[in-house]
């Protein structure tokens, strides 16, 4: 994930849909035996030794160094390292990249997807989930309302990067991939510890938006967006997240011509 002081027991205890829903993402990715494959945003490491189970020789890296002295202790044997992904470099290029949940954090997508370039072989697959166009829209929008009304700008805040698939998909392209796969999904997400599961997910994953509010301020703001979105997100004594996600397998184009267009890299 992005640097963010991740409370990593959370993470892994609360917030554990994150990499559970990713689990099927792997069967997009189907790792063979003896490909190498970097898990990109990595968190605490679940999803990375998944990919290991299967005989794929996997790395992982996460940009937050709480997330990967997790990931070190949860699995000793696999190679995890603090690296932030618009910066990653490799001498020994990867058969494959798989992320999940993270790339919405980057809203430099050239720029990330250009290192993934860098470090696929020719051919290497990119196989990635993340928030799409339209992406927690409800949540959003009670957040911007409310600290609207508080004076703050919350647009200048605002750390999540949700692409229509058209955006990220043109952007791949004029990277030298080839997109073979892309679809948008609704996602309801059920999330845990009852009446406190929207107070836990916007202290988790919307902390930016308070930066520089006092403790009594926020939870204040908290409390008036759940007010907003209990009639729309509240059933039967549990919040849902109207989580919207972008899956996308794209391929790194080889030295032949396929799918190759004017201005387009190699
Ligand atoms: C997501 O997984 O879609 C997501 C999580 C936290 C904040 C924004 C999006």
């Amino acid at each position: 994930m992005i640097e963010n002081n991740w409370n990593t027991s959370l993470y892994e205890g609360k917030h554990s849909f994150v990499w559970q829903y990713g689990e099927d993402l792997l069967q997009l990715l189907a790792p063979q035996p003896e490909e190498r494959i970097l898990d990109i945003g990595c968190g605490t490491g679940q999803l990375t030794a998944k990919i290991t189970d299967t005989g794929a020789m996997a790395v992982g890296i996460d940009a937050d160094a709480d997330m990967i002295a997790k990931a070190k202790s949860n699995y000793p044997q696999i190679q995890f390292s603090v690296t932030d992904a618009r910066e990653f470099h490799t001498e020994t290029p990867f058969d494959a990249v798989f992320s999940n949940a993270v790339l919405h954090w980057i809203p430099q997508a050239d720029v990330v997807i250009n290192r993934i370039y860098q470090a696929l072989k020719p051919g290497g697959r990119l196989v990635a989930e993340f928030g799409g166009k339209g992406n927690i829209s409800t949540i959003k929008q009670a957040i911007y309302t409310v600290l609207t009304a508080m004076g703050q700008s919350p647009e200048k805040l605002n750390p999540w990067y949700f692409p229509s698939i058209g955006e990220y998909t043109s952007v791949l392209e004029q990277q030298g991939f080839d997109v073979t796969y892309a679809h948008l999904l609704e996602r309801p997400t059920p999330l845990t510890d009852g009446d406190r599961g929207m107070e836990n997910w916007i202290r988790m994953f919307g902390d930016r938006f308070f930066v520089g509010m006092a403790p009594e301020q926020i939870s204040q703001a908290i409390q008036t967006i759940e007010n907003l979105l209990k009639p729309i997100l509240y059933q039967n004594g549990n919040w849902i997240a109207d989580y919207r996600r972008i899956r996308v397998v794209a391929v790194r184009r080889g030295g032949g011509k396929e799918g190759r267009s004017e201005g387009v890299r190699e």
